[in-house]
């Protein structure tokens, strides 16, 4: 998997993201939110964090 930054605001690689979907069974947007911050600051990430839920939980 290609590792990108890709909350550029909070700094956060997809690879924390995936991490966080799959160790703690992330399902929304929120909770990835909540777990990693990404997405938090001005929300230009969000449709990447939901390509990524998508992609990790099918
Ligand atoms: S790039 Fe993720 S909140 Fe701004």
């Amino acid at each position: 998997m290609e590792d990108i930054e890709i909350c550029h605001c909070n700094g956060i690689m997809k690879s924390e993201i995936v991490k966080a979907i799959k160790e703690k069974g992330l399902k929304t947007l929120e909770e990835v939110q909540d777990a990693t911050e990404a997405g938090t600051v001005c929300g230009g990430c969000v449709d990447d964090i939901e390509e990524i839920l998508k992609e990790v939980n099918g």
